[in-house]
């Protein structure tokens, strides 16, 4: 797609880049991350306005620490260094960067000498989120000190004369309370930036790729009856209506009502009609005797891509393919970050097989989750799409511990089903990023009426988080999970006993499996 303008940013490994990111772009300036070792071709494109050198953990005196290519100073374009962006720029400036006794971690306080309208509108002192070790110390020309910590510790240098600026803290950290504002000064008052980045202004631009690179052609899609591929197939419905065959696999592993859901959802408010392909009896025999969880995905993945070339099979008039693929799966593929143990494979991530012969198309691959749900919105989607909780790729596979089987499936479903009944009548849905049931490979003794019971054991669990890297159990009132708990143990034949999952993640992950 064609910007008129953008920020780069420069990912050096931080925890927060993306945030970098997603808060330049709520005030409308379109940005992209790149690895910190860019080309200066790809930096340095038309449209670009300036640059920002996002945190990492790296120290600049390491061996084998990140740099970028020197020449990216000399470019003429702003620059903004968080953290290790900012030691960057003190090493390149010739002011010294020195090894911290303690380092500043956590919440602190700024006082500001020289502002250089980075700060303008900015009340003093600032409160800013710091993480460092190293720091800048005596500051040399042509760098200026801007403000100290309370520690006495340089926090922000500028070098006016090139337009560099540095803080040492986290302005993209919600921590920062006008850390977002100091961002925007940076787009506009430094950048020059005009900000015209709104998912009305992308869908005008979407449709028209779309049309431009589909022309008459015909587009598959799969729909998984959530989010990110619902707003796929709704965009290229407004761009090439007639010309998108939409299809829904129902795995069997989906909750309660699902399919039906769908089905309604796309004829009701896309005027789109689903091709439901049963591929129960398939996901279901394959698994069966299968506990093992990678093996579990591994396998779930292969029928998945067996039941696309199925389908692909069937309908030889079709010459695209299109995904969901968003923003952050993107980046991922290009970050400093190296290659990580495999904790679990999802494997719905860039897994088609080359043998389908079909050109993707990934109209979101712009757009990070929440402007996604944005798009969502305007293009008519309804709440309970918008807003639904994530669900794994490979469904209640992986939240139906031990052998998945239809009735177990079943059994699971019914239970998380009253969970859901239960957070939406008090209100808890949209409080909570994600929860679910987890039925257990694991039976306990309970009494009903004057009856012994030996039966499963189901775990709720729900959670906030930001971003799913890390996640915290969501505090929910002992009345609703009392509720939902007797609801399930007296409406759900094959389980005797609830349990609510109180762990973080890490050191536990959000699914079970
Ligand atoms: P974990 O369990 O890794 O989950 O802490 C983090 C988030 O990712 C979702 N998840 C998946 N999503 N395909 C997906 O699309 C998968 O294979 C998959 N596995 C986990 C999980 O539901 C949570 O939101």
């Amino acid at each position: 797609m064609k910007h008129t303008e953008r920020i780069v940013i420069l990912d050096f490994g931080g925890q927060t880049t993306q945030l970098i990111a997603r808060r330049l772009r709520e005030h409308g300036v379109y940005c992209e991350i790149l690895p910190f070792n860019a080309k200066i071709e790809d930096i340095a494109t038309q449209e670009t306005r300036g640059v920002v050198m996002s945190g990492g953990p790296a120290s600049v005196h390491a061996e084998g620490a990140p740099f970028p290519d020197p020449k990216l100073y000399d470019l003429g374009l702003p620059i903004l260094g968080i953290c290790y962006g900012m030691q960057l720029i003190g090493k390149h400036f010739g002011t010294p960067v020195v090894k911290g006794r303690s380092g500043e971690f956590g919440p602190a306080q700024v006082e500001y000498s020289e502002s250089g309208h980075l700060l303008d509108g900015i009340s003093l002192p600032m409160q800013v989120w710091m993480n460092h070790g190293d720091h800048l110390e005596e500051v040399r020309a042509p760098l200026r000190l801007m403000g100290r910590s309370a520690h006495g510790l340089v926090a922000a240098v500028c070098n006016l004369d090139t337009n560099a600026y540095g803080v040492q803290f986290n302005p993209e950290a919600t921590h920062t309370p006008q850390g977002s504002a100091l961002l925007r000064n940076f787009a506009f008052n430094i950048c020059s930036c005009e900000g015209g980045w709104s998912m009305e202004s992308f869908i005008e631009q979407a449709v028209a790729d779309i049309r431009n690179s589909v022309g008459k052609q015909k587009v598959l899609c799969a729909l998984s009856g959530g989010l990110d591929s619902a707003v796929t197939a709704m965009l290229l419905n407004r761009a090439i209506p007639g010309q998108v065959l939409c299809f829904y696999v129902d795995t069997g592993l989906g909750r309660l009502g699902e399919r039906e859901q769908i089905v309604e959802t796309f004829r009701e408010h896309g005027h789109i009609e689903l091709e439901v392909v049963d591929a129960q009896t398939k996901f279901y025999s394959e698994l069966k005797g299968i506990t093992e969880p990678e093996l579990k995905r591994k396998t779930i993945g292969r029928l998945f891509i067996e039941v696309f070339q199925e389908e692909a099979a069937r309908h030889k008039e079709v010459d695209f393919l299109a995904q969901g693929t968003l923003y952050p799966d993107v980046i991922e593929s290009v970050s400093v970050k190296g290659p990580s143990a495999t904790i679990k494979s999802h494997h719905n991530v860039g897994g088609l097989p080359d043998t389908l012969h079909l050109k993707l198309i990934e109209p979101l691959r712009e757009l990070f989750k929440d402007e996604a749900r944005n798009l969502g919105v305007l293009l008519g989607l309804p709440r309970a799409i918008t807003h639904r909780h994530p669900f794994p790729g490979p469904g209640l596979a992986v939240r139906v511990l031990g052998e998945v089987t239809k009735e177990r499936c079943d059994i699971l479903r019914k239970a998380d089903a009253i969970f859901m009944q239960e957070l939406r009548d008090a209100n808890w849905y949209e409080q909570t990023r994600q929860a679910f049931a987890v039925l257990l490979p694991v039976k306990s003794v309970g009494v009903m009426g004057d009856e012994r019971t030996y039966e499963s054991v189901c775990v709720l669990r729900a959670v906030n988080t930001d971003d799913f890297m890390t996640a915290d159990f969501t505090r929910l009132p002992y009345e609703l999970l009392g509720r939902s708990a007797s609801r399930i143990i007296n409406e759900v034949r094959g389980i005797n006993r609830v349990a609510y999952d109180i762990s973080t993640k890490p050191p536990a992950t959000v699914e079970w499996e």
